[in-house]
C-alpha cells in the first residue's frame, strides 16, 4: 500500500454510560493508503459513521489514535483540528449539508471563507472548482433551486475547494436516483483516479462499494474479513492494488481484501449475493453536524 495518508490504533469509540453505554468501535486498526478508493460497508448501525467522523476527525475517539499523514491527532486543539479538517478534507454527505439561503458560489466557498480567504480570490477558485462540475453557470442560483444532482455536485465542488488530500463521502448517493448516481460516482472515482485524491466512501450500496479499491467490513464495531455467513475460500494472491478493479460492478468474481493480512479473498456468486443482502439497509437521515463546516449556521438537508 501507499504511504498511509490515515491510520487508526485501536480505536474505541462509546456513546453514554451506564446503563445507556453504546460500544460503537470496538478496536479498529486500520490503513488507508494516499490515492487508494475505500468502501466502508455494513449494516445499519454496524458503526460505518462513527468511524467516518472519527477518521474525518470530526469527532475523536474514546480511546486510540488518528493519525494523518503518521502524525497522531490526539492532542492537537479543537482549533487545530478545524484548520486540519478543512485543508485536508473534503466532505459529500446524502444530505448535501447546502445552506439554503445562500447562494451555490457561497456554499462552495464556504470553506475558503472560513479559511480566511480574500473574497476576490474565493470567487475565482469558487468558479474554478464549479466549473469541473460544469456547474458554473448556476453559481448565482439559490442552493435550494437545484435538483439532487445538482446539489450534490454543488456539494463535490464544495469538497473540492481547498485541494483536499481525501475525500469523505458518507451514502453520497443515498439520495439520487440511480442515473444521477451514476453521474456522482463517476465523478467521484474520476477525482480518485485523476488527482490522485483519496476516496473514503460509507455505503450500504454495494455496487458502490465494490467500485473501490478496497473494501472495509464493518460488524458490531468491529472490522471483520467479509461480512457474515461467508464460506468463501482463500486466495493466494497478495498486495493487490487499489483501483485495479474494473469500473463496472456487474461482472467477474468479487474480490475482497482480508484487512489484516492483505490477502485478496475471492467470493462465490452466492458469497456476494449474501454480502449484497446483508449490507442493504435504509438511508437514515443522519444525526450528526454538519462535515467540515460545523460553523455553517443552519445547515439543513
Ligand atoms: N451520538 C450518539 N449517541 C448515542 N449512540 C450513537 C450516537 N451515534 C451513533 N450511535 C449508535 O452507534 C451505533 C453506530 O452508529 P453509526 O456509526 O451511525 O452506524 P452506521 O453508520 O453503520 O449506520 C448505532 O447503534 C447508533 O445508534
Ligand atoms: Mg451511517
Amino acid at each position: 500500500m501507499a504511504a498511509p495518508v490515515l491510520e487508526t490504533e485501536n480505536l474505541v469509540k462509546i456513546y453514554g454510560r451506564g446503563d445507556t453505554r453504546f460500544d460503537a468501535l470496538k478496536g479498529i486498526n486500520l490503513e488507508i493508503g494516499k490515492g487508494e478508493s475505500v468502501a466502508v460497508v455494513g449494516k445499519s448501525g454496524s458503526g460505518k459513521s462513527t468511524l467516518m467522523h472519527l477518521l474525518a476527525l470530526l469527532d475523536g475517539p474514546t480511546h486510540g489514535v488518528v493519525a494523518l499523514e503518521g502524525r497522531p491527532t490526539g492532542d492537537l486543539s479543537a482549533k487545530e483540528l478545524n484548520e486540519l479538517r478543512n485543508s485536508a478534507f473534503g466532505f459529500v454527505f446524502q444530505q448535501f449539508f447546502l445552506t439554503p439561503n445562500q447562494s451555490v458560489l457561497e456554499n462552495v466557498t464556504l470553506p475558503l471563507k472560513i479559511a480566511g480567504v480574500p473574497a476576490a480570490e474565493r470567487k475565482r477558485r469558487g468558479l474554478e472548482a464549479l466549473e469541473q462540475l460544469e456547474m458554473a453557470d448556476k453559481a448565482d442560483n439559490k442552493a435550494t433551486d437545484l435538483s439532487g444532482g445538482q446539489k450534490q455536485r454543488v456539494v463535490i465542488a464544495r469538497a473540492l475547494i481547498n485541494n483536499p488530500s481525501v475525500i469523505f463521502a458518507d451514502e453520497p448517493t443515498g439520495n439520487l436516483d440511480s442515473a444521477t448516481s451514476k453521474v456522482v460516482e463517476d465523478i467521484l472515482f474520476g477525482l480518485n483516479r485523476d488527482k490522485g485524491i483519496t476516496l473514503v466512501v460509507v455505503t450500504h450500496d454495494e455496487d458502490l462499494a465494490q467500485r473501490c479499491g478496497r473494501q472495509i467490513y464493518l460488524v458490531d464495531g468491529e472490522v471483520v474479513p467479509n461480512l457474515p455467513k461467508s464460506t468463501s475460500g482463500v486466495g493466494g494472491e497478495r498486495g493487490g492494488q487499489p483501483g485495479t478493479r474494473p469500473a463496472s460492478s456487474t461482472t467477474g468474481p468479487l474480490q475482497v481484501t482480508e484487512p489484516t493480512t492483505g490477502a485478496i479473498v475471492t467470493l462465490s456468486e452466492a458469497d456476494a449475493a449474501e454480502i449484497a443482502r446483508a449490507a442493504q439497509e435504509p438511508p437514515r437521515a443522519g444525526r450528526h453536524a454538519a462535515p467540515s463546516t460545523t460553523d455553517q449556521p443552519g445547515a439543513t438537508a
